[in-house]
């Protein structure tokens, strides 16, 4: 069955797979295994061949949005609640009923392999909507305020850095696994936002607030950005843990150790 095998695609946070399912140029319908998935239309980059990442990293969001594998879409992501508070001014912020959009967009602005202790990185920017339910609590007034908000996150920069580590699979095949993530978040500029509400005085003491504070929404924007990168590399965990890597992982390691040329130069499919 693997003899039919293609090569895939190569995914944009790792390097060359195959999924399970082998459909080859000629496609064996009584070898077709249909509780696995379809071939994937992923392209063969290289390392340095970002506009060819990108293209991966489309495919990669597309196939979360259609549930690929169990994958969890994350355009739109809803989250429950976040919380901001500066205790120190006796002033808090609660958001709920959290609704972001436009993840399906990111762009990938670079990739790095071998970094400091074997990690990998991507560096995504997004763009973001968000809305969601805001509550102020203050020290001034015992009732909460209430509105509703959007903002609008632009050109958010996340920095993910993970380890990777080589694993046989029972079925013989290797598999990439990712530990733990990292993910930093930078804001070049202060979100966009704008709230209703039903109150005139909840809505212009917001605002008020909000504008001479930016910080809460530049904390509320990162924490949000963090989650949706946390989930997006889940993701890709569950993604690399069901497709093998076509090439033999111990290869693959002594192979980026020892040749390990100017990481540009490198073709991850050298491997295949
Ligand atoms: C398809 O695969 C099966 C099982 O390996 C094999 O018996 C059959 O001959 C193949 N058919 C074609 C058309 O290649
Ligand atoms: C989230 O927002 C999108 C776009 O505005 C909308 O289509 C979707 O229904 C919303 N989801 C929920 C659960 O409110
Ligand atoms: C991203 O992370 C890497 C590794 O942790 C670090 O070297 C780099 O400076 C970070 N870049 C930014 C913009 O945070």
């Amino acid at each position: 069955m693997l003899l039919n095998c293609i090569r895939l695609f190569v995914c944009v946070f790792c390097v060359s797979y195959y999924t399970k399912c082998c459909v080859g140029q000629f496609i064996n319908f009584s070898n077709y295994d249909t509780t696995t998935s379809p071939p994937l239309p992923f392209p063969a980059c290289q390392a340095d061949d970002l506009e060819c990442l990108r293209r991966g990293l489309r495919t990669f969001f597309f196939l979360m949005e259609s549930g690929h594998m169990g994958m969890q879409s994350v355009d739109p992501m809803l989250l429950n609640s976040l919380t901001v508070a500066l205790p120190e001014e006796q002033l808090s912020f609660l958001m709920r009923r959290i609704n972001v959009t436009g993840a399906k967009w990111t762009k990938l602005a670079e990739r790095k392999f071998n970094l400091p202790g074997g990690k990998n990185g991507v560096r995504f920017i997004s763009n973001l909507h968000v809305t969601g339910e805001i509550t102020m609590m203050t020290a001034a007034r015992i009732d909460p305020f209430f509105a509703r908000i959007t903002m609008d996150i632009q050109d958010v920069e996340s920095n993910i850095t993970y380890s990777w580590a080589g694993q046989r699979g029972f079925d013989n095949e290797d598999y990439i696994f990712i530990g733990p993530e990292r993910v930093a978040v930078r804001n070049s500029r202060t979100p966009f936002f704008f709230v209703q509400s039903n109150n005139q005085e909840d809505t212009t003491r917001m605002e008020q607030v909000l504008k001479a504070r930016p910080t809460f929404l530049e904390h509320l924007s990162n924490e949000i950005t963090i989650a949706l990168m946390h989930s997006v590399v889940d993701n890709f965990r569950l993604f690399a843990s069901k497709n093998y890597v076509n090439f033999n992982i111990d290869q693959l390691s002594i192979a980026l150790d020892e040749l390990n040329p100017k990481p540009e130069n490198r073709q991850l499919n050298l491997f295949k």
